[in-house]
């Protein structure tokens, strides 16, 4: 079969083959498949949607087109976790050294800012000295030395990815269940892990705007991940407002380290701990999604994590006791009275795009010193002239900002309950 027929197969709802699959991807990544033909059957794809076995097949073909990690058979167990992505969301800095802290090793590679959700390696890089682009050697050095690596994929892993991402992105295919599984999955089990916990966000900070869509792609992803004989559970978590108070980038590394102190802000310390305790119990180091909570819970009473951070940080270049800036502060105050009803989350991380601390296309460079505290969330009481957020940025940018955060904001009359964080636990493969 050649590629025009396969794109004519699947765009008259047909299932593909792994074979198939192949020939389109290997052809891709090769370069005799050209971007014209890969955008229709990725558009077909979008509007028929893929099979389980379509989408691991899909999952497979890209995961090998490039190297994948290995890792000594009688080493540590390779664990990882993935959030697909929300405002303020800095998990993976806490989450990391503590998987390391239980003697699980942790190879993750993380992203870049994508729409308005930060990305880790942008927060990592408010650090003087931390470097991101770690070769494929280096990456295990530090992962065998320390317990845990966050670095970015190299050109050769994954390269399916890499050019298949870029394309959906102009293409309007990038909100498809199929494609982000197997995007985000190849690129998980390029790292070469055995257990993985992902955290799936909804609501009006992340990708998927209903809790339907999200559960529909945590089964995805769950079912992707176990076929391929990897550990794999996600939690449903609330994206309706930033995790956290801090969103930017030095913000949400001091607010981290904060948490590595035991000093964050609760939600933040509610998600690190069920999203640890999860990937413990699922690594076998707990026997009970109980007591891998309880174990974590301790582990950051301790501090125990904020050495390994630190020693993280340092074996990748890094300095965390150098002075990371942050843009003077600018208080926010409500002009009414009344119930934090929603917040516009998407809109917050547009606002810190705005003020230079995310990227409005390819390339941009960062001012990492700019940022966002809220002081509030769902559901509070609110008085009128109250501060509800604090913005880290120049006097002009800050003007500017001012509006959009307020008007992200939507305060009511009427009481409203507060959101729960944790929404739901996936487990079982979805059978279709
Ligand atoms: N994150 C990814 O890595 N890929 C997607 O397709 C979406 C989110």
């Amino acid at each position: 079969m050649n590629a025009a027929l396969i794109i004519e197969k699947k765009r008259d709802g047909g299932e593909l083959n792994s074979a198939e699959i192949g020939l389109l991807i290997e052809g891709y990544v090769k370069g005799d498949i050209p971007d014209y033909q890969m955008a229709a059957w990725a558009m077909a794809v979008f509007i028929r949607g893929m099979t389980v076995s379509e989408t691991a097949a899909l999952t497979e073909h890209m995961l090998y087109s490039g190297v994948t990690l290995s890792w000594p058979e009688d080493g540590p167990l390779k664990v990882d976790k993935h959030s697909t992505g929300g405002i303020g969301d800095k998990v993976s800095l806490v989450l990391a050294p503590l998987m390391a802290c239980c003697d699980l090793h942790v190879p993750m590679i993380s992203g870049r800012g994508l729409g308005a959700t930060g990305g880790t390696l942008d927060k990592l890089e408010s650090i003087p000295g931390f470097r991101t682009d770690l070769s494929v050697a280096e990456m295990q050095q530090v992962a065998e030395k320390v317990g845990c690596v966050i670095t970015g994929a190299t050109p050769d892993l994954v390269p399916a990815d890499q050019r298949l991402y870029g394309l959906r992105d102009v293409t309007a295919t990038v909100p498809s269940i199929p494609l982000i599984t197997a995007s985000i999955m190849s690129k998980k089990l390029a790292q070469g892990l055995h257990a993985l916990v992902l955290d799936v966000k909804y609501g009006s900070g992340a990708f998927m705007k209903s809790l339907d869509d999200a559960r529909a792609l945590a089964e995805s992803l769950v079912a992707t991940g176990q076929r391929m004989g990897v550990e794999t559970t996600a939690l449903v978590t609330d994206m309706n407002q930033p995790l956290g108070r801090m969103v930017g980038n030095a913000v949400e590394v001091n607010e981290s380290v904060a948490a590595l102190r035991d000093e964050g802000p609760p939600d933040l310390r509610e998600i690190t701990v069920a999203l640890g305790g999860e990937l413990i119990t699922l690594a076998k180091v707990e026997p009970t999604f109980e007591s891998g909570k309880r174990r974590i819970s301790d582990l950051l009473s301790s501090g125990q994590g904020l050495a390994k951070f630190q020693e993280m940080v340092a074996a990748q270049g890094g300095d965390l006791d150098a002075q990371r800036h942050v843009s003077p502060a600018h208080v926010i105050e409500s002009p009414v009275a009344g119930y934090v009803h929603s917040m516009q989350a998407e809109q917050l991380g547009h606002a810190i795009i705005e003020l230079g601390g995310g990227r409005k296309k390819m390339g941009d460079t960062l001012d990492h010193s700019t940022g966002l505290e809220i002081l509030v969330q769902i559901g509070e009481k609110i008085e009128v002239g109250q501060p509800i957020a604090r913005l880290f940025a120049s006097n002009r940018a800050a003007s500017t900002a001012t509006a959009s955060v307020l008007s992200a904001i939507e305060i009511g009359h009427a009481p409203v309950e507060p959101h729960p964080l944790l929404i739901e636990y996936v487990n079982t493969p979805n059978p279709s």
